[in-house]
């Protein structure tokens, strides 16, 4: 397993692959032990770029977003050491993992208190780029920084690219001197959420990588940002094409400010200019001006490639049958307090100031509120869905704000949009704008709870949150 590169030459990689062959000879039952990886989420002051004062940041083994490369369908542990001063647990977004395995504190596992670890097992059904935070108190871990990226690797893309760059955006919250604003604001968590200034991919403000002349270039670009939704632009770079949607394969369409919300990742591909000392450069294109997130440079041997091979081969995932599928209406709407619900909490005993526990409400679905309880005293399900079945779900946004909703434990089809031209797709969190509806499709899958909300942390810790039931 590699554990660290951000950056893959592709040949230095297969050689990887080839002395970790060794280990593979081992019987599979043992092979978990040698596959095994540590995660220790603790607290690291670091001075994040452009500040004159350290940080308190929440990392997981002291690295900013740590890259993760796992295969697919092989068993993979993770022992998961928290050292932080309040519970946690790791979610795996977007991967199909068990139901025990998907990390919610109180509904798939029991929190993992402070000095205590849990080990994560499972060996992931579908390639990708994917990746993985806690769920509990998520505006501040997310806000400090706790998070990482997990790829799983597809045999079948060997060969197809010569280079890879992950690229990790997320913006810091923090002032000049290291300390940070607010997390969750009222005016941000009620609105688009509350923006940091400091914009950063892999940690850094516009770093610079390199690519080899006329290589055929993979960009696994994942948004761990709370809040922003940069709109994706690659100047300099011919027809830029996103090959993969959360991770999972689609027919390429062209780049073209796509919107990368929360939580979101988009694998892009293309050829690089033929000469060396080429820029490209990658921008958010939202604001009036772009703004440049980080540079690209073309340096080394010239290769030759064609664009003919810019394509993943298909995604395997579970496919829904429309003709048969379930209708769900989900609505996406502001929320306030219920106040049947908190009279119900205050005769259960349950307390305010349990982490996890939503205070503030300002949005719901389906005008319910997520009310944050522990694991026996849930609130309903939003749906209750049969394993197995086909689902169709409209998902109508009700309210100014654009939503990236994501569902866990499965990877649903994207089937369109009513306001614009959305190429069908498949994801695990989709943005739906305003006015906006959204109709997917998935088959529903292990038995068990799946949590379903909005990826702007602060909508979610503010309501925007609930449940499936799979049974
Ligand atoms: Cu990445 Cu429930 O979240
Ligand atoms: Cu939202």
């Amino acid at each position: 397993m590699d554990y660290d590169g951000m950056t893959k030459s592709l040949l230095t990689r297969r050689e990887a692959l080839m002395t970790g062959a060794a280990a593979l000879l081992a019987p599979r039952l043992v092979l978990a032990a040698p596959e095994a990886v540590t995660l220790t989420a603790g607290v690291v002051a670091k001075t994040l770029p452009g500040n004159v004062g350290p940080s308190t940041l929440w990392l997981y083994n002291e690295k900013i977003a740590p890259v993760l490369r796992i295969r697919r369908n092989e068993a993979f542990t993770a022992v998961f050491r928290n050292e932080l001063a309040e519970h946690s647990a790791i979610h795996w977004h977007g991967v199909r993992v068990p139901h025990a395995m998907d990390g919610v504190p109180f509904i798939t596992q029991d929190p993992v208190q402070p000095g205590e670890s849990f080990t994560y097992q499972f060996a992931p059904p579908d390639p990708g780029t994917f990746f993985f935070h806690p769920h509990c108190n998520t505006v501040e871990a997310l806000g400090r920084g706790l998070a990482g990226v997990l790829v799983v690797e597809d045999p079948r893309d060997q060969g197809l690219f010569d280079i890879e760059h992950v690229l990790v955006l997320k913006d810091w919250r923090s002032r000049h001197d290291g300390s940070f604003e607010d997390f969750l604001t009222d005016a941000g968590a009620a609105r688009a959420g509350s923006f940091g200034d400091l914009r950063t991919v892999n940690g850094a403000v516009l770093p610079t990588l390199t690519v080899q002349p006329g290589a055929r270039v993979r960009l696994r670009i994942l948004n761990v940002d709370s809040t922003r939704i940069p709109m994706l632009s690659l100047r300099g770079a011919a027809k830029p094409v996103v090959i993969a949607t959360d991770g999972n394969a689609c027919d390429p369409f062209a780049l073209n400010g796509w919107r990368l919300g929360p939580a979101m990742r988009a694998d892009v591909a293309f050829i690089a200019p033929s000469k060396a000392g080429a820029e490209i450069i990658i921008e958010d294109v939202f604001g009036t001006k772009p703004r440049p997130l980080a540079k690209l440079v073309t340096a080394g041997q010239e290769l030759r490639s064609t664009r003919a091979s810019l394509r993943l081969p298909a995604a395997e995932l579970p496919q829904p049958d429309l003709k048969t599928a379930t209708r769900l209406d989900v609505q996406l709407l502001s929320g306030s307090a219920d106040p049947k619900l908190e009279a119900w909490a205050k005769e259960n005993g349950v307390s305010p100031d349990e982490i996890c526990l939503t205070q503030k409400v300002f949005w719901s679905l389906n005008r319910q509120v997520w009310p944050g309880m522990a694991h026996d005293r849930l609130p309903p399900p939003l749906f209750e869905l049969k394993s197995g079945r086909s689902y169709v779900a409209e998902l109508f946004n009700g309210t100014p704000h654009q939503h990236p909703m994501h569902l866990h434990g499965h990877t649903f089809r994207v089937l369109g949009s009513s306001e614009r031209d959305l190429p069908p797709h498949w994801a695990d969190t989709v943005l739906v704008r305003p006015k906006e509806r959204i109709r997917i499709a998935f088959v529903a899958g292990e038995p068990g709870d799946w949590m379903f909300h909005c990826h702007i942390i602060e909508h979610q810790e503010t309501g925007m949150m609930a449940y499936l039931r799979v049974s």
